[in-house]
């Protein structure tokens, strides 16, 4: 007894007159990643960072789509106590860098060759005024449906929707054999990502891109975004009563133990069927919102780094690169549902929905069909963002008419930011 304790003594003594090199090597990161399917692709990352000697201080904020961690993020860097590195969305980037408070990530990126690796579109949110700010790990994208394939096969639906009026006639039947036809987390930030899907399959990928992307007052009020929200209406008739304020990933696991039939959300919904053993094809299926194949809304999760001194710029630097390595970008969206953002990844490891992802990127990255997501911040800044999502939110849950929504969110979108 006397000597374990001496031995530990001793350890102890040894560990805290260590070089500093090794306690030196710290993150402290905040993310949302607070799912199971998400922590799990995020301990990729926090684990080979870890063999690598570098400790992994973790500042999760609960709370899809991140506005939570951002006001969290805006708060600590009002008070001067910047985290080590955060991750981000699209216009919060360039936001960010505009303050002049991210680290410049250029050099390593000219090491690395980022330039030709990552698509183009993600580019113009990576690099601020010519320099790099921002590691990307992976790119999302909205517009897909998850489905319980046991589920439709005792709805009688036998084959996946590929028309949107196919689509309502399956939540019909799905709905007539006694389950939940769409699985919704009443939140307004899921709302808006059923949007980005409804938009683009009603009106297609111009429309959406001058909708959404140039603001385009035709665009915002024409009869196609009229039918844009009666459409939002119609979903609505297939949520189950108790979806207020449900977190997403409660709804993707409704879909996963076969209460409901489908759900429509980003594919970050695929890490957790992965975290909980399904099998596309086979447990369940996953498909782009019927009438938006061939195009692709994306979001790409990034990484950003505050100057917070010089001793932390080396762990720094070994956290942007871990997230460019092939390793990373595999492994990490593996398991996250995601495509890497590194192109020419190899796809070997990836299951089938993954393998979807991966070919749907390079497919619309070549045909001007990779459009930003609106729910994700990577079509309008943050105060048009939060302004849509208010009028979605109050038209899904009937406190305005679908005419109604197209007035006010067409004045939204004027607003000064
Ligand atoms: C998104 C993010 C995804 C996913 C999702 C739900 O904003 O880009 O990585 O995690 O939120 O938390």
């Amino acid at each position: 007894m006397k000597k374990t304790l001496l031995c530990l003594a001793m350890t102890a003594a040894a560990v805290l007159s260590a070089p500093a090199h090794a306690a030196d090597k710290s993150v402290q990161v905040i993310h949302w990643w607070t799912s199971g399917g998400e922590a799990a692709a995020l301990g990729v990352l926090k684990n080979d960072l870890q063999s690598q000697g570098v400790t992994w201080k973790d500042v999760p904020i609960a709370g899809g789509g991140g506005s939570q961690a951002m006001t969290t993020l805006r708060a600590r860097l009002l008070a001067n106590d910047p985290p080590t590195a955060s991750q981000m969305l699209g216009f919060n980037i360039t936001d960010w860098a505009k303050q002049g408070v991210l680290q410049d990530l250029t050099p390593l990126a000219e090491k690395g060759n980022w330039a030709e690796k990552v698509p183009k579109a993600l580019q113009a949110f990576d690099v601020y005024k010519g320099k790099w700010i921002a590691a990307p790990i992976d790119v999302h994208s909205t517009n897909w449906v998850w489905a319980n394939k046991a589920v439709l096969e005792k709805a009688g639906v036998t084959t996946e929707p590929k028309t949107w009026d196919q689509f309502v006639t399956d939540l019909e039947k799905v709905k007539k054999a006694g389950f939940i036809g769409l699985a919704v987390g009443g939140q307004s930030w899921q709302e808006a990502t059923m949007f980005d899907g409804v938009v683009l399959s009603t009106g297609g990928p111009d429309f959406y891109r001058n909708a959404f992307i140039k603001l385009d007052q035709k665009a915002l009020t024409s009869p196609l975004m009229l039918k844009a929200f009666e459409r939002m209406s119609t979903l609505r008739k297939y949520v189950d009563p108790n979806f207020a304020n449900r977190d997403w990933n409660v709804a993707t696991g409704m879909v996963i133990n076969g209460k409901a039939g489908f759900q429509i959300m980003g594919n970050w919904a695929l890490g957790e069927f992965n975290h909980a053993d399904k099998v596309p094809g086979k447990d369940f299926l996953c498909f782009n919102v019927p009438g938006t194949q061939g195009s692709v809304t994306y979001n790409s999760d990034v990484f950003v780094f505050f100057k917070v001194g010089a001793s932390e710029k080396a762990a720094q630097d070994l956290m942007a690169e871990d997230i460019m390595s092939p390793k990373v970008q595999s492994g990490f969206n593996v398991l996250k549902g995601a495509a890497p953002a590194v192109l020419g990844t190899s796809d070997a490891d990836f299951n089938a929905c993954g393998k979807k992802a991966i070919a749907d990127l390079a497919y619309a990255d070549k045909h001007n069909t990779l459009l930003g997501s609106m729910s994700q911040g990577y079509a309008v800044p943050p105060a048009i963002q939060n302004a849509f999502y208010d009028v979605i939110s109050r038209e899904f849950n009937g406190q305005i008419t679908p005419q109604e929504a197209v007035k006010q969110l067409a004045a939204a979108a004027k607003a000064q930011y």
